[in-house]
């Protein structure tokens, strides 16, 4: 078990395709997996992707915990998961907007447009074949979190930069927060909570 180094934007290991894993059973892939999951921990957060630790492997490991749930969202928790050569498969043909945030990218966060009905194939550590389907932050997570293995960063996807914000100050957010606490992710209303300005900045922005 390792804590393992992320990359940053700008790196270029974060700009080229992973490759597919030939044997997802075998031992380096639960090593490397193993040691995303206890990097993850150690920052207490949901996903990564192997590339973010350097490895051009298409590996993610994700979880959906409670409190990353919006309130309104029917969510249910997933425990730690492993996915090795993830697919995913719109199942909207629109897209909506979702908060993300991304640990190659500290320090921002951004409103991206994402599928919010998406299945996902992928196998397991133990070589068997997985599909799933996934809606809202869930969704959006997984398509970030497989954007990674295609050399994706969330900006990139962003068709409305004034949605790219410092978590410092968190304009937009907490614009929205005000409106429909109930479908930000908690982690995006406790940015909004920190920011102690937001009472005196919190005016309607002119058209
Ligand atoms: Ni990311």
């Amino acid at each position: 078990m390792a804590i393992l180094k992320i990359a940053k934007m700008g790196h270029p290991v974060l700009r080229r395709a992973a490759a597919k894993v030939d044997d997802p059973s075998a031992p380096e892939i639960a090593r490397l997996a193993s040691d995303m999951r206890e990097t993850l921990e150690d920052i207490g957060a949901s996903g990564i992707a192997a590339p973010q630790v350097f490895v051009e492997k298409r590996v993610v490991v994700y979880r959906m915990i409670a409190s990353r749930i919006p309130a309104d969202s029917g969510i249910e928790p997933v425990p730690w998961t492993v996915m090795v050569n993830p697919e995913i498969t719109p199942l909207t043909q629109d897209q909506i907007l979702f908060w993300e945030r991304c640990l190659s990218i500290p320090g921002l966060h951004g409103k991206v447009p994402r599928y919010p009905r998406v299945s996902i194939r992928y196998q397991t550590l133990e070589g068997e074949t997985v599909d799933k389907e996934a809606h809202s932050t869930w969704a959006a997570l997984l398509q970030h979190e497989c954007d990674h293995l295609d050399g994706m960063l969330y900006p990139m996807r962003m068709d409305d930069l004034s949605l790219l914000a410092f978590n410092e100050a968190p304009g937009p957010l907490a614009e929205e927060a005000t409106k429909h606490p109930d479908s930000l992710d908690p982690l995006f209303l406790d940015l909004v909570e920190r920011w102690p300005a937001r009472e005196r900045w919190l005016q309607p922005i002119p058209n």
